[in-house]
């Protein structure tokens, strides 16, 4: 059994104070909620507030980025001691606007998430291929590829993949329940031929989730969860997304 894990990507957005008040009205909504795994994003500036304050909750915290460098001479990134002194059990990696607009290669991806790991950081890696690729038939091609690429030399402990086909991130189309699956479970396939214990990895879905979709795409077997961006940024939005996780 796979426990469901609902994970919200603020991007940039929200100052530390917003995080704070999310976070005092959010918790209240799903303190009762203990067979899923939820976990918030925020801005690195806000990770210690955000820390001070799930202590002691039913709510993990992460950050959205790290660096791939333990220290030095990196002008404005981040390493993995860092998010870990802020509090943070686990990073997003690999998120396709990180491999847009900051030229992230898979190569990339995979020395970040080598380091990660290496430190005990849990990782959320993202893959999914753009409307282009999925329009000429290349979906399972990109997605092999950017997992042999992101995952080489890694085995799969720590790690949750995050499927965000980039065509449905932000533009309120999601892929349907049964294209979400049909891919989830290539991913898997691709997992059990090239690493062990496939079966046991959370695959979460992203892509324009919201109250109103989350229990169709929990009802398919493969899909484990969600990484949630818009919907995830209003406490009784995102608490509906995961109560629509529970009981599954
Ligand atoms: P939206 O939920 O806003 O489509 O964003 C998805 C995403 O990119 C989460 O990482």
């Amino acid at each position: 059994m796979r426990k469901p894990f609902m994970a919200a990507n603020w991007k940039m957005n929200k100052t530390s104070r917003e995080t704070e008040e999310f976070i005092n009205t959010f918790i209240p909504l799903v303190r009762d909620i203990s067979d899923v795994d939820i976990l918030i994003a925020p801005t690195f500036i806000s990770l210690e507030t955000a820390s001070r304050l799930l202590k002691s909750s039913n709510v993990l915290l992460g950050a959205q980025n790290v660096y791939h460098e333990e220290s030095g001479a990196y002008t404005g990134e981040i390493s993995p001691d860092m998010l870990i002194a802020a509090g943070c059990s686990h990073v997003i990696i690999g998120h396709s606007e990180r491999r847009e607009y900051f030229s992230e290669t898979d190569e990339v991806v995979n020395r970040k998430i080598k380091l990660a790991r290496s430190k005990g950081l849990e990782v959320i890696l993202c893959i999914g291929e753009s409307l282009e690729e999925r329009e000429s038939n290349r979906t399972f091609d990109v997605l092999s590829g950017q997992l042999s690429g992101s995952l080489a030399d890694l085995s799969l402990d720590g790690i949750t993949i995050a499927y965000e086909p980039i065509w449905a991130i932000g533009t309120g189309k999601t892929a349907t329940d049964e294209q979400a699956n049909e891919t989830h479970a290539f991913i898997r396939e691709w997992l059990g031929k090239h690493r062990e214990n496939a079966d046991r990895v959370r695959i979460q879905y992203g892509g324009s989730v919201k109250p109103e979709n989350i229990e169709g795409l929990m009802s398919q077997p493969e899909i484990d969860g969600a990484l949630v961006g818009g919907a995830s940024l209003k406490p009784d939005s995102f608490a509906k997304i995961a109560a629509g996780a529970s009981g599954k």
